[in-house]
């Protein structure tokens, strides 16, 4: 598996991810959003940084994220909640309602974030090649703004959102798309995951 996904380019990505999904109506999604947004803000930016931005995100994760909350696949007890009444045309809707907002533009650190950054961004770009760590952004994209159905934006992210899910990775506890991302997040530390997490919430 790991072998596998370090050989990975670029467009063999995308090849893995040309599956099609039938794309929702972004109108009937806003009105269903009406009870998310109390947690992920209206129009898909949210306050509380544990909750995550949904703006922005490249359609298709997002109708994917919710139905393994509702398989139980990614656990979550909040967020099982939420899923258990949506039908997939909700999920789909929802999906392209969140994929049509401007994702957040507030990407201001703190002093000790954008220190963490300066490395974030090495690893981000460059990999980590000593625990054969692909460049992230060969499947995040340069800018952080994803490539594809299941490879999702990671900028205009909360920084704590972003390390609560590599941690989350790290321990197992949220496996995702082909185990990508254990992978991954079990060869990193901890300071590094902080590091990353930085970099990405300051991308533009
Ligand atoms: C009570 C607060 C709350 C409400 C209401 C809520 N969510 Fe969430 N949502 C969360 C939290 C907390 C997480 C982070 C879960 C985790 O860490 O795994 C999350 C995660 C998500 C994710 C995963 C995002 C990612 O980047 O992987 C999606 C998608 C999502 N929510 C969509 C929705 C939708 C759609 C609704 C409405 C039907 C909704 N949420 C309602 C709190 C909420
Ligand atoms: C080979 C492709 C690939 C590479 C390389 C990769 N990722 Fe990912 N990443 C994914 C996929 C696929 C997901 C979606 C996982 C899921 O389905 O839950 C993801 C999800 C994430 C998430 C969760 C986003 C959210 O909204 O919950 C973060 C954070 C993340 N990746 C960070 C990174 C970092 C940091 C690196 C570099 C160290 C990296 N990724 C390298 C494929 C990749």
């Amino acid at each position: 598996m790991l072998k596998k996904i370090l050989f990975i380019t670029g467009s063999a990505v995308l090849l893995m991810s040309s599956e099609s999904f039938a794309a929702g109506d972004p109108e009937a999604g806003k009105t269903k959003s009406a009870v998310c947004a109390a947690c992920h803000g209206a129009k898909g930016v949210s306050t509380l940084p544990v909750n995550p931005n949904l703006a922005g995100q490249v359609p298709g994760y997002i109708a994917g994220q919710l139905k393994a909350f509702k398989s139980g696949e990614r656990k979550n007890a909040i967020m099982a909640s939420q899923v258990i009444n949506l039908s997939e045309e909700d999920m789909n809707d929802l999906d392209a309602f969140y994929a049509s907002m401007p994702p957040s533009k507030d990407v201001s650190l703190t002093e000790e974030a954008a220190q963490l950054a300066v490395a974030g961004e090495a690893i981000y770009r460059g990999g980590y090649a000593q625990r054969g760590v692909s460049a992230c952004k060969a499947c995040h994209g340069p800018k952080g703004s994803g490539i594809a159905k299941h490879y999702p934006r990671v900028s205009g992210q909360h920084m704590e959102y972003l390390e609560q899910s590599l941690l989350a990775f790290k321990k197992g506890e949220r496996i995702g798309h082909n185990g990508i991302m254990y992978d991954i997040s079990f060869s990193l530390s901890e300071q590094q995951i902080k590091e990353l997490s930085a970099y990405m919430a300051g991308l533009k």
